[in-house]
């Protein structure tokens, strides 16, 4: 399908530089765009994987402002951290840079320039919200206020989160600055805007008619836009960070982020090939594909499109968009600022070693046709029972059986039978599945095509049973081992774009030099008489206290979020005097505590209330204390609480609790000590 084009461009979503990266966005763009890269490099086709950080924007502003540092000083720390921690992950790009980049710049300014020249631009003075207290236009989910449909008070400048409906931040009741809460006034601004409408039937034309072919999630995301008509789009800010607009009197304007984001593909690869880059952008016989996350692709599929045609100059659009849907984490959506995410380099720091696991779920679990979920226990299960028990069990059975049987020297095959004929068939029909599956994005069939062929090879194995055949047949044992190496050798490839560094570690283990996606089912691709390496397992199990570390992480993380949007119960209806009266609420000291046998969240207390015999309570609050925590503690309870049998005790009162944001309970005690059966009013 792909052999008319000579060489193939691939772009990854330039990740913004206001926070670490996570496993959603690997799972989304960067893990998929370099299973490709690789499997192109393979195959001996000529590609370059452009990456860079994404380093404008309003978030990064407001990320300094919270810290009182400076725009840059945010970008050039997660700049820094991001690419080392991709670069650790495997992820090969050709380039990673970055659009504070002085090439990036001059490269984004000259294309606005270009279209500013050739009279692309509308310019419109429009009203915008304005925060007088900080001297800047604000963008529209920085407002808040009241929703004009539902009323809900805390709508956002561009969607009610309570109806749903999106929304204009002028179409607010009241509206107010989200980061300084004070009123917000309409100020007339003047921007330059891209007039998407004059591009919609080319781009009608391009996609629906010529594109048909790609993912359904992408076409049908641009049909949706395309079918509500498009309406001009503003390529200009108010905002002191970002690139100057390049027109004499626009102080104070800087280049709308989305504008000058995706020029970034286009200034790294001229700095990666500063002498050849047209080529890459404007030869027809290029292919561009551009990596992406869905709330991505009208950017890729619509404005940057219509941003090169009218460029012109030979500006080749993207072939394809393979955008993915979203990965969520135990079954809750990725967020950076309530951090629920497991970030990259926190994974990197806390499983050394351990890259290709990560690799392999994130591609297993891919969101490639709807939102997925990353768990845990789903990523411990994966190593667990299909990298270390199916893939490093085949691999290390059969080098271990080499060394066993011939010191490691890997045995000339003699005449192939019928079984190891089915065993290559086999193995050539899971390549060209694989093959096939690569071309087409769809990397999750890729990888279950993958592990074939090492379930082929346990398979192939287990049917052959060498070491019964050892006994009566030793020459047929050498053709065994011959093909199980070729198999391995077909695995060290098969992998390498889905987990290099165990490819590697497997392909030097089996003396391979240079891989080629070529050697998958080839029968002579480790020659007979080659000496293997020692056995090595490539994949170690991972025990349930290291999950059990991640998960208690997310508790906490969770936990943290809960008090951080707690919100008190509202107060219930009003009492009188007398009937609170009614209640006798006492302090004890706990005599002994001690579990409710059975019962996991009972405690059973043996309370001194001051009358000399000691009175009995039984509690739920087991799984927020040990018995012995509160022993010899004073704690309050309700004296005249008409006696209860619970689990065959009969409890007399109940201890006083307070119920915490993040569902934990805290037993109430008087500040100083009091006497036993003091009566709190
Ligand atoms: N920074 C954007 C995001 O994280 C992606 C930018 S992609 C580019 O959603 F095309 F603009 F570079
Ligand atoms: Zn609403």
């Amino acid at each position: 399908m792909s052999k008319e084009f000579k060489r193939t461009l691939i772009t990854t979503a330039l990740p913004y530089t206001n926070g670490p990266v996570h496993i959603g966005h690997l799972a989304g763009v960067y893990i998929p765009a370099d299973i490709y890269a690789r499997y192109l490099r393979l195959a001996g086709r000529p590609v370059v994987m452009i990456g860079g950080s994404d380093e404008h924007g309003v978030p990064i502003t407001l990320k300094a402002r919270a810290e009182g540092v400076t725009p840059q000083d945010i970008v050039d720390r997660y700049h820094a951290l991001i690419k080392k921690s991709f670069e650790e992950l495997g992820i090969s790009f050709d380039i990673y840079s970055r659009t504070t980049s002085d090439i990036h710049s001059e490269t984004a300014s000259e294309f606005f320039r270009h279209l500013y020249d050739k009279g692309e631009f509308v310019e419109k003075t429009s009203e915008q919200l304005y925060d007088p207290q900080a001297k800047e236009f604000l963008a529209d989910r920085y407002v808040t206020g009241e929703c004009p449909h539902c009323h809900n008070p805390r709508a956002y400048g561009d969607q009610c989160e309570a109806c749903g409906t999106s929304l204009n931040a002028t179409d607010l009741i009241n509206p107010k600055s989200a980061i300084s809460n004070s009123p917000l006034e309409l100020r007339p601004t003047h921007h330059w805007y891209m007039p998407l409408d004059k591009w919609e039937p080319a781009l009608r034309q391009w996609i629906l008619e010529g594109h048909k072919e790609w993912k359904s999630n992408v076409y049908g995301q641009c049909k949706s836009w395309l079918d509500m008509g498009l309406q001009p789009r503003a390529v200009s800010r108010d905002l002191s960070w970002g690139i100057p607009v390049p027109v004499e009197g626009a102080e104070g304007k800087v280049l709308y982020v989305w504008f000058d984001a995706p020029i970034g593909y286009i200034s790294n690869t001229k700095e990666l090939l500063p002498d050849s880059w047209e080529k890459w952008w404007k030869d027809p016989e290029t292919r561009i594909i551009n990596f992406i996350g869905k709330d991505n692709i009208v950017f890729h599929c619509i404005v940057f499109p219509a941003m090169l045609m009218a460029y012109g100059d030979g500006f080749q659009l993207p072939d394809n968009v393979p955008a993915n849907e979203f990965l969520n984490l135990e079954g809750d959506k990725i967020s950076t600022s309530r951090n629920w995410a497991v970030w990259l380099h926190e994974y990197l720091a806390d499983f050394p070693g351990k890259q290709d696991v990560l690799r392999y779920v994130l591609t297993a679990n891919a969101p490639e046709t709807k939102d997925n979920d990353f768990t845990w226990r789903d990523f411990q299960a994966r190593n667990n029972n299909e990298l270390a028990a199916i893939l490093g069990n085949f691999v290390n059975r059969v080098v271990i059986l080499t060394h066993k049987y011939y010191n490691g020297v890997v045995p000339a095959a003699g005449e192939l039978l019928d079984i190891d004929k089915t065993a290559y068939a086999e193995l050539a029909g899971l390549r060209d599945s694989l093959t096939d599956n690569i071309e087409n994005f769809h990397f999750r069939e890729a990888l279950k095509d993958a592990m074939g062929i090492a379930r082929l090879g346990n398979k192939y194995l287990q049917d052959c049973e060498p070491w019964k055949v050892v006994k009566t047949d030793p020459e047929r044992v050498k053709t065994v081992i011959n093909v199980c190496t070729q198999i391995c050798a077909s695995i060290a490839v098969a992998m390498e774009p889905f987990m290099p560094f165990s490819s590697e570690r497997l392909a030097r283990t089996l003396g391979l030099g240079k891989l080629s996606w070529d050697m998958i089912g080839n029968a002579d691709a480790v020659p007979a008489g080659t000496v293997l390496g020692a056995p090595e397992l490539l994949f170690e199990k991972i025990d349930d206290d290291t999950i059990k570390a991640q998960t208690d992480r997310l508790e906490r993380i969770k936990k943290e979020n809960a008090v951080k949007a707690y919100q008190p119960e509202p107060v219930k209806a009003e009492i009188n005097m007398p009937d609170f009266e009614k209640l006798d609420i006492r302090v004890g000291k706990v005599i002994s505590c001690e579990r409710v046998p059975k019962a996991d969240k009972l405690l059973k207390f043996s309370i001194d209330d001051g009358t000399g015999t000691p009175r009995t309570i039984v509690s739920g609050i087991a799984q927020h204390y040990k018995p012995e925590e509160l022993t010899g503690k004073q704690v309050c309870f309700i004296a005249n609480l008409a006696p209860a049998k619970i689990r065959g005790v009969v409890s007399q009162g109940m201890i006083l609790s307070a119920l915490n944001a993040d569902g934990s309970l805290k037993v109430i005690s008087p500040a100083s000590d009091a006497t036993n059966g003091a009566q709190v009013k």
